[in-house]
């Protein structure tokens, strides 16, 4: 009898420890494939046209525009720009530029307009793309 109690305790503790191993190998596996995605969308190489006429900000050389949350963009000569992910690389934050820095309300980082940090706890500097003017079109292709 106290060999039959022992072996379905047993089972049970084996049984449970399955459960929970297998509940965590199936939880991770759907988190690896919620990240999967979303770094699919990050990384999609999907350029981005910005008609400038529609831009007024980025007519002159030093004007900048928010284009979404995950755009801000410089003009920063004649035919060249700055294209940075606004998000802070700490912690995924939004940043507010306030025409000098990049400031980021959650912990405090900050970044110049070119997106090097200037205080931490951020360590690494804002993203960039790269762009491509067309002067006869008068556009800015975003390399996202
Ligand atoms: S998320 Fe920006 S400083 Fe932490």
């Amino acid at each position: 009898m106290d060999k039959e109690k022992l072996n379905r305790r047993d089972f049970l503790k084996s049984s449970a420890k399955g459960i929970i191993i297998g509940g965590i190998a199936v939880t991770g596996l759907n988190i690896e494939k919620v990240f999967a995605g979303f770094e699919e969308i990050e990384s999609t190489g999907a350029d981005k046209v910005l008609n400038l006429s529609e831009y007024p900000d980025l007519s002159n050389t030093g004007g900048y525009k928010q284009i979404s949350g995950k755009l801000i963009v410089f003009r920063t000569g004649g035919s060249s720009f700055r294209a940075l992910n606004p998000t802070c690389t700490h912690k995924k934050c939004d940043t507010h530029f306030n025409g000098t820095e990049f400031e980021c309300e959650c912990h405090g980082s900050k970044f110049d307009k070119t997106g090097k940090v200037l205080n931490g706890p951020a360590t690494k500097n804002l993203r960039s793309y790269k762009t491509k003017f067309d002067s006869s079109a008068n556009t800015l292709t975003v390399k996202m």
